[in-house]
């Protein structure tokens, strides 16, 4: 099939910044394997202006099909016009070990994934299919998975980004409400493995405001958590190649979340065990420290735990229930606490250069993740904030907090 270099031209890409989407169907094969982004058989490329006469001639020469041609704005990042079928995200296969022996020459992440296809200027109106409560009884406020049709534009994605969400309505000086960002929570094939919806997770902020005492909702999780079937829904993004997955079938991926930081680890679940990827089949192990309230508040519980007992070679699950369960202490049970109980289980995986760590969730979790990681590398005469750098270097420590 098509390779990255192919397409090869990158200073043309940055010389004139218009970019356009090639949809190619009928590719023959020719030693490199990809992964369409989209189950269609189509592939899809990024090519910068200069070079789109040349491609035209080498996809007819690999017996290609043309389907369709598109402007894309897209930033610096995807000026190396590689190609968008690829998953290959941290190219983590020849990263160096974070102790130093060598430096990682990965290719600079997420080169390839789709970016900023809607702006939310100008935003995807996608419909509303499904809108259904994930905390149950007994757990703490109201967090819905929501799926919405995306099928009749060019949106498209990968695991680990996110989208924009533009609320309808304006704000309390009157302008039009600005978009919120939310992880996607289905793989790119969405949740009906036809590649045509995407999911999210989303928690209905509440608060009691300190200084008038009233109470609160958000905005735009207020109006996502209250969306009926049917009801439209301005989409803009992709956006995000901060917590891409690993092309490296064999890699080891700890996942660190908290409520509904689980999004981009549903994805990354559903794409390992659930789907049926014939250029992704997982072989490595994927760890979820996952952090929640109440055991009534473990969003997709059913879901990870049938995964996990049906892949149980590849998969660990360790809850961290905070108002359930105690430390030895006598504390608070908090994700931080799960990894100095594993420290010397995590701290022996980490050194592997095909580990991966991520984190998803409350921004207050990195501080107590840090404090968990300094106790595990304390124990192995490590200075984790440094060790941290490297690993940040090497493309293997990827967070996102909110
Ligand atoms: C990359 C990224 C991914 C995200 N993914 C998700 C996701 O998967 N699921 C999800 O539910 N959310 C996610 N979020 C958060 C989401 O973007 C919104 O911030 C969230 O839904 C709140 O938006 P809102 O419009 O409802 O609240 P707003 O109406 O915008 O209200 C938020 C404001 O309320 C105030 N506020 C909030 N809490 C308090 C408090 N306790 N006391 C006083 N004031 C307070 C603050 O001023 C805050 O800025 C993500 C954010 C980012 C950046
Ligand atoms: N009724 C409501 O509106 C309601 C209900 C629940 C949560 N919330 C608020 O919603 C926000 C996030 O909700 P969410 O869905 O993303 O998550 P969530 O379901 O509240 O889960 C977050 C988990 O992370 C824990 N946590 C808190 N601080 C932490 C820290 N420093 N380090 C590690 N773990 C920590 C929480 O414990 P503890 O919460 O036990 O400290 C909880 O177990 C929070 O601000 C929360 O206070 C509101």
């Amino acid at each position: 099939m098509y390779s990255t270099s192919a397409i090869g031209n990158t200073n043309g890409a940055a010389s004139g910044n218009r970019m356009f989407r090639y949809e190619v169907s009928g590719l023959r094969a020719n030693g490199v394997t990809q992964t369409p982004v989209r189950q269609s058989g189509s592939v899809f490329f990024i090519v910068p202006y200069n070079r789109m006469v040349a491609e035209m001639r080498r996809i007819t020469r690999l017996g290609g099909k043309i389907l369709n041609i598109t402007p894309v704005g897209i930033d610096s990042e995807q000026s190396a016009a590689a190609p968008m079928a690829s998953s290959s995200a941290a190219s983590p296969s020849n990263g160096a070990s974070a102790n130093g022996a060598a430096k990682a020459k990965n290719k600079k992440p997420g080169a390839d994934v789709p970016s900023n296809i809607y702006k939310p200027k100008n935003p995807y109106i996608g419909k509303c299919l499904s809108n259904d409560p994930l905390v149950g009884e007994g757990g703490s406020g109201i967090v819905q998975h929501l799926i919405f049709d995306i099928s009749e534009g060019d949106l498209e994605y990968v695991e680990g980004q996110s989208i924009g969400i533009i609320p309808p309505g304006k704000d309390e000086r009157g302008r039009p409400n600005k978009v919120r960002l939310y992880s996607i929570a289905s793989t790119r094939h969405g949740d009906n493995v036809d590649d045509k919806t995407v999911s999210l997770c989303v928690r209905q902020l509440e608060y009691d405001d300190p200084e008038t005492g009233e109470h609160v909702y958000g905005t735009c999780s207020t109006h996502l958590c209250g969306l009926k079937p049917g009801d439209d829904v301005a989409i803009s993004g992709p956006v995000g190649k901060e917590m891409l997955l690993p092309e490296d079938t064999k890699a080891n991926i700890i996942m660190l979340g908290t409520g509904t930081g689980i999004a981009p680890f549903r994805a990354f679940l559903w794409r390992m065990f659930k789907e049926n990827n014939p250029g992704y089949k997982f072989d490595g192990l994927a760890w979820l420290f996952f952090g929640i309230p109440y055991s009534a508040n473990i969003l997709y519980k059913d879901d990870l735990e049938k995964m996990q007992a049906e892949n149980p070679d590849n998969m660990r699950l360790t809850y961290a229930v905070s108002r359930e369960q105690k430390t030895e202490s006598g504390g608070k049970m908090y994700i931080q606490e799960r990894i100095k109980e594993h420290a010397d289980e995590l701290w022996g995986m980490i050194q592997k250069p095909e580990t991966h760590l991520y984190m998803c969730g409350l921004r207050g979790m990195e501080a107590g993740v840090d404090e968990g990681m300094t106790a595990a590398a304390e124990k192995f005469g490590v200075e984790w904030k440094k060790y941290r750098r490297q690993l940040k270097k090497e493309h293997r420590w990827h967070v996102e907090v909110y």
